[in-house]
């Protein structure tokens, strides 16, 4: 049986939300501290605090979102400590992640900055597991309000002279876990309680987002749809890809078995089940679909780096975490009709990162060219696709995987990914319903030798895209032979 693959160029299912290749950045490790921000007294070239290299790598992706300040962080961060002059804020203890100390140098207006000079538009997680009602209210006051209010006088006593358009507003964040070990049941009236004084002032329309489920706990979503589903836009999920069983099994992010490499692909896959479960429960209260499934962590966990303090989640990035990327884009595009953003965790220096960066040296990963590539299906219109894949004998798993989509120029972009690490496949894919009969193709790979290749320092260029041509057109059917570990792109035109 040969892998084939129709895609139905003529048939639109609806707009794949760009928000799904959303970023998250966290007070953990070196993700805010010496990844994004360094302070404008750094040697490190900044603009505004912010180091130059990081920003123009992430403002070629085209960061449609970005979600802060946690993550577990989120349930312990007091926004009233990271406003007004720098040299007065308080310094705390981050408890969670390394217990180092945060000077909170980079606060609301710092994040709103960042948000501005990418283009994304900011995502706020507030503070349900030891914040009060009172906090959360007035933080969006103190964001939103455009008027006198002590709040607002606040902001602009501090420079903000105008409100910031807030849109995505997180209330809490894994409240049954890090945000305060809630019952769903228990969450669900707090999540009611403070959404209630999460208020939409002037033109500024909140989106409030419910913390979700761990992973594959169902009961979750379906207490929080139940009891809270009218008073949300979206609900979070969670999932992080670990090769093992346990936490305790994640293995080397580099040095892995061709065993880990199986796994690691079983359990991004699984995404597709995750996926298809929680929106089933969704659909049975909300069947319009006017409710997100947002999940807004989401990527690989390894150990962390030898040598490296274990609280900072520092992990390399390979060809394989390029492969679990690819994967789980083409799964939420294929999903977009319920899913309606997703934050990879997270940007820089942390678990699945578009960047690393050592003092004043700075690197893209596999990940981060994915990301690159895959920008094409950002607000595109997704496309009805048939596939019949051969199973592979050891890990009864289908090695292809697909997404398409046709953007406003015309162009049909198809995502495919090959996730055999030993062997190259051949795929045939019919275009149906072209009216250009004889289309121009423009291809791009990624992929490397070894399994467990990844970008250094010193050899920043290891995985990168490049121009693939290994594709044999014949009216509109195309014949494309994917080389093993590969990720490519075809532009068709
Ligand atoms: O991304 C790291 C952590 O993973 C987040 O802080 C938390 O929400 C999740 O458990």
């Amino acid at each position: 049986m040969e892998n084939k693959i129709v895609i139905n160029t003529d048939i639109k299912k609806g707009t794949i939300n760009k928000n799904i290749y959303g970023h998250f950045a966290e007070h953990l490790g070196r993700c805010i501290y010496e990844g994004l921000w360094v302070g404008e007294d750094s040697s490190i070239p900044n603009t505004n605090g912010i180091r130059n290299d990081v920003l123009e790598a992430l403002r070629q992706i085209n960061i449609p979102v970005l979600r802060w300040p946690g993550g577990c962080f989120a349930d312990e961060y007091h926004w009233k400590d990271g406003i007004g002059p720098r040299e007065d804020r308080k310094r705390m203890i981050n408890t969670h992640w390394g217990g180092v100390v945060e000077n909170n140098h980079f606060g609301t207006h710092e994040f709103m900055m960042l948000c501005d000079m990418l283009g994304a538009d900011p995502y706020i997680c507030g503070n349900v597991g030891s914040g009060t009602v009172q906090e959360m209210s007035e933080w969006v006051e103190y964001m939103t309000f455009d008027g006198e209010s002590p709040m607002a006088n606040w902001r602009q006593e501090n420079g903000r002279e105008k409100p910031w358009q807030l849109k995505y507003f997180g209330v809490g964040n894994e409240n049954w876990g890090c945000g305060g070990s809630m019952r769903a049941e228990y969450y669900a009236d707090l999540y009611r309680r403070y959404q209630t004084y999460a208020r939409n002032y002037g033109d500024n329309k909140l989106y409030k987002i419910a913390g979700g489920a761990n992973s594959f706990d169902y009961n979750w979503t379906e207490v929080l749809m139940r009891e809270a589903g009218r008073m949300m836009d979206g609900l979070s999920v969670h999932y992080y890809t670990i090769p093992g069983e346990n936490w305790s099994e994640k293995g080397s992010a580099t040095n892995f078995s061709e065993d880990e490499w199986t796994k690691t692909m079983q359990k991004t896959l699984r995404t597709e089940e995750l996926i298809q479960k929680h929106s089933t429960i969704m659909d049975k209260y909300d069947p319009d679909k006017r409710v997100g499934l947002i999940v807004d962590e989401w990527g690989t966990w390894f150990d962390v780096e030898p040598g490296t303090n274990p609280g900072f989640l520092y992990q390399q990035n390979t060809i394989r975490d390029a492969l679990v990327a690819g994967v789980s884009l083409n799964i939420f595009n294929n999903h977009s009709d319920r899913v309606q953003m997703a934050n990879i965790a997270q940007t820089v220096n942390v678990l699945q990162a578009m960047v690393l960066t050592e003092g004043e040296k700075m690197l893209v990963t596999p990940t981060y060219h994915v990301f690159d590539m895959y920008k094409v299906h950002q607000d595109a219109a997704l496309l009805s696709i048939e596939t019949t894949f051969q199973k592979d004998d050891i890990s009864n798993l289908k090695n292809v995987n697909v997404s398409a989509s046709k953007n406003d120029k015309d162009q049909t972009n198809v995502t495919l990914c090959n996730m055999k690490h030993d062997s190259a496949t051949n795929v045939s894919v019919e275009l149906r319903g072209l009216t250009n009969g004889s289309p121009s193709i423009k291809g791009t790979i990624l992929t490397s030798e070894n399994k467990g290749d990844h970008n250094t320092f010193d050899h920043p260029d290891t995985v990168k895209p490049v121009n693939f041509e290994d594709v044999k057109v014949e009216n509109n059917r195309l014949t494309v032979t994917l080389p093993p570990m590969s990720v490519v792109l075809l532009t068709v035109e």
